[in-house]
């Protein structure tokens, strides 16, 4: 027997994304077709402009370590854009550049969060927030999301959840896996609790440019709320990166120096030339993102009202992201059965709700950010899975 593993690695989980793309493309290796609806990612290129500044800065040497929270022209360029996205003004110092969004939010769960500590965190949700939080020790109080709200919360459901142990709240708007989008009404809830009850706010805000029909207000708008939030975006979503690795926080001024160091302890720096790739995408021209943003729009429409089509599917519009999160229940109550039925069955790889939290039982979730005649073909063949 080798010696024991770190207790802290019982807390973590897997993502149900990566688990049913690894069974999809071991049925393809047999010969099967599976129509990919699990996995979140723009299925566009990079745009080129993005691509050359990253060739640019490898040719002009760009290619050695870096400062540790970035470097300062991208430090300045988020900080532009955070103005420019969302009227909120902010120092450069601020900025923390990450490799992805993702380890801004383990940063902030690892340096914010002792054991015993509450962190209330939206459900169904990202699952890496549960699994972060159980593993530095503290204690996940899951907020449900409520499909009749669309899938907003209820204020007084989060208002009980406080307590004197709330170190530390998340927020995730547009929101995965619901596409739900929090109002004016929600967070000025939130920012009045927050100040009672000297809590901070991490504020995931990575599909911040994919909103349809609505606008997803930030928290770190509100009075006095940019100091007590982690203000989390990226350009994965947004500019179709996600394999580029690279996301920041905007932070209270008191987090910078415990990030800096869990930065310079575990990755030193981001990867210098992608950090100028970023800056090219910041401050390029924008209407890629605009034309991304336009057919993610249709495919929901012609998605989300082709699964209202089928009997036993009722689905919510999503307002943002680019996911669906239909009600499944009266096709089969069990929604972990049911996604590992259509993969099977119908050769459609989809994510099973509870996998987001037990809130999100007796619901599927499908990305559409993909090709629209596979959108199509996933509708043909849900319905003839639920006809048969
Ligand atoms: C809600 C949410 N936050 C963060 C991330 C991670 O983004 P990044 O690629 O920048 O690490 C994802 C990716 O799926 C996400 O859905």
């Amino acid at each position: 027997m080798p010696p024991s593993l770190a207790k802290r690695i019982e807390g973590l989980r897997n993502e149900s994304a990566f688990e049913v793309l690894s069974r999809a493309r071991a049925l393809e290796v047999q010969g099967r077709r599976i129509l990919h609806l699990e996995i979140g990612q723009p299925d566009f290129p990079t745009p080129e402009h993005i691509v050359e500044a990253a060739f640019r800065a490898v040719r002009e040497g760009k290619t050695g370590y870096g400062p540790t929270l970035g470097v300062p022209e991208l430090r300045e360029a988020v900080a532009q854009y955070t103005y420019q996205t969302r009227g909120v003004s902010v120092s450069a110092d601020r900025v923390a550049i990450t490799p992805g969004a993702k380890p801004m939010l383990f940063f902030t769960v690892l340096a914010l969060v002792e054991p015993g500590d509450e962190v209330i965190y939206p459900d169904p949700g990202f699952p890496i927030y549960a699994s972060v939080i159980r593993m530095a020790g503290g204690k996940p109080v899951p907020l449900p999301l409520r499909e009749a709200l669309g899938f907003r919360f209820e204020v007084a459901e989060l208002a009980e959840r406080v307590s004197p142990r709330t170190k530390l709240v998340i927020l995730n708007s547009p929101q995965n896996p619901t596409g739900g989008v929090l109002g004016h009404q929600e967070l000025e809830a939130i920012a009045e609790l927050a100040e009672r009850h000297d809590f901070y706010v991490l504020s995931d805000e990575v599909y911040s440019r994919l909103v349809y029909d609505t606008t997803a207000p930030s928290i770190a708008q509100l009075p006095g709320m940019l100091a007590r939030t982690v203000l989390v975006d990226g350009v994965s979503k947004a500019y179709s990166m996600t394999g580029w690795r690279l996301g920041w926080g905007v932070l209270p001024e008191e987090l910078v120096p415990a990030i800096e160091l869990l930065m310079v302890n575990s990755n030193s720096c981001t990867a210098t030339f992608i950090q100028y790739a970023a800056v090219a995408a910041l401050q390029g021209p924008q209407d890629c993102v605009a034309a991304m943003r336009a057919e993610f729009h249709r495919r929901r429409d012609r998605f989300v009202d082709g699964l209202n089509r089928i009997p036993g599917i009722r689905c919510e519009k999503p307002q943002g992201a680019f996911y669906a999160f239909p009600n499944t229940a009266q096709l089969d109550p069990d929604d972990r059965r049911l996604a590992g039925r259509l993969l099977e069955e119908a050769g459609i790889a989809a994510l099973w709700g509870s996998s987001f939290g037990r809130y999100g039982t007796g619901y599927l979730r499908f990305s559409y950010a993909t090709a629209m005649e596979v959108l199509e073909e996933s509708l043909e063949r849900l319905t003839a899975f639920v006809g048969g």
